[in-house]
């Protein structure tokens, strides 16, 4: 590549608006589907706001990966911190990530640099805490610590920090703190003597289609310009979100297929695209699961495949798909099933979570109804590769 190439490369148009905003740490204007969790945030730490003792008040954020809990912690520390100053406290948040910061030590010296401007070094961990929660009386401040995979700190400083409180006395503890977790990672590390310090817990349930769905509507018309990702992708990426309860994957998908899009140079996203990015996001496809279908369940899924791949979209049909089957049954001199036949594999295939079908109304009328088709986790040109080396070896 010369200069001018380089040059070329960079001047070419891009299909996003903001790529940034796909960022991890990005925090968007809007949290949709959270309105419960947050209410009840918002009331439990309010007491900061409301009462002139000005409590310590701790709560846990629980949930599977991908649920948005780090998203909905820093959302509500955000607009926590706008109120809190409309009404006159000097309220500071501070975001600490376990991954980078793996013990108490660390996170309190991080605190002493910052708020009392010396090297934190040279003070044990008590003083460190004394000399914070002094400055802050001193300048009426007061600090809500979100600290984000808890989990990886030793449970004794978990202890430690939500212990904080009772040590320093409440009047002089201006300090509260939200822990956030996996619920799996959280129940290694949970004690009676940890729970006892925890004003409430809050869980947080994966979203349902509809929901991501419309978050992904709203997080895509931020990323992307107009007419980048159509309604179709968008459902297809929503399905892939809840099937597997992940909203990170969902996002990961935007961004990676954004990525590619502009690389090679295509105006929109296809489906095609979602499946590789998918695959490569969360490489699901076990080759073993092949081994657990009839020689007519593969047939049938190659088929499918085929059908989509002609197509570009982001789903098939039962009636393309079946012509595909049976011209690959032909193919190798294997005798189609009837059409019944072939929707029961279809049904099967989904059973197995190796396609996603759905059944669409196309019009008033009762039969005005078609299955959808279409692969979620791997590219339909990666699978026909695979199958067709396997029918290579079966029906020669
Ligand atoms: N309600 C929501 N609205 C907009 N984006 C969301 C929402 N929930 C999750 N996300 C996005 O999904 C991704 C995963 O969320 P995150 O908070 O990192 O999950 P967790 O911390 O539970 O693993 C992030 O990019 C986040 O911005
Ligand atoms: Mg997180």
């Amino acid at each position: 590549m010369d200069e001018e190439a380089f040059r070329a490369e960079f001047n070419k148009k891009s299909v996003f608006r903001q790529a940034s905003s796909l960022d991890l740490s990005y925090v968007p204007d809007k949290l949709y589907c959270r309105d419960d969790e947050l209410r009840e945030l918002i009331h439990t730490f309010r007491r900061i706001i409301d009462e002139s003792q000005q409590p310590s008040i701790t709560t846990l954020l629980t949930g599977k990966g991908g649920v948005g809990k780090t998203v909905t912690a820093r959302f509500f520390g955000r607009n926590f911190k706008k109120i809190a100053i409309e009404e006159g406290i000097d309220l500071f948040i501070e975001y600490f990530n376990c991954i980078n910061f793996r013990t108490k030590s660390m996170i309190l010296r991080e605190l002493l640099s910052k708020y009392t401007h010396g090297s934190g070094r040279g003070y044990s961990d008590d003083e460190a805490i004394k000399l914070i929660l002094s400055q802050l009386i001193r300048e009426k401040g007061y600090i809500l610590l979100i600290i984000d995979e808890i989990h990886l700190l030793d449970p004794k400083d978990v202890w430690a920090l939500l212990d904080i409180s009772e040590s320093f006395g409440h009047q002089n503890a201006k300090l509260s703190i939200l822990l956030v977790a996996r619920t799996k990672d959280w129940i290694r590390i949970e004690t009676e003597r940890i729970l006892s310090r925890l004003n409430s817990k809050i869980k947080l349930a994966p979203y349902n289609y509809e929901e991501s769905l419309k978050i992904l509507k709203y997080r895509s018309d931020i990323a992307f310009k107009e007419g980048v990702v159509s309604d179709n992708i968008l459902e297809m990426i929503s399905q892939i979100v809840v099937e597997h309860g992940n909203m990170r994957h969902g996002i990961e998908i935007l961004r990676k297929c954004g990525l590619y899009a502009d690389k090679e140079s295509f105006d929109n996203i296809t489906a095609e695209m979602v499946r590789e990015a998918s695959n490569e996001v969360y490489p699901t496809f076990r080759d073993d699961i092949i081994d657990k279908l009839s020689d007519h369940e593969l047939l049938a899924l190659y088929g499918i495949c085929q059908s989509l791949k002609i197509t570009d979209e982001s789903y098939t049909i039962v009636d393309d798909s079946y012509k595909e089957y049976q011209a690959i049954c032909e193919a190798y001199d294997v005798t189609p099933h009837v059409k019944m036949s072939f929707r029961k594999y279809i049904r099967q295939l989904n059973k197995l979570k190796i396609i996603a079908s759905k059944t669409v109304r196309i019009s008033e009328d009762k039969r005005g109804r078609r299955l959808e088709i279409t692969l979620l986790d791997i590219p339909s040109g990666k699978l026909i590769e695979l199958l067709g080396n396997l029918f290579f070896i079966k029906f020669k």
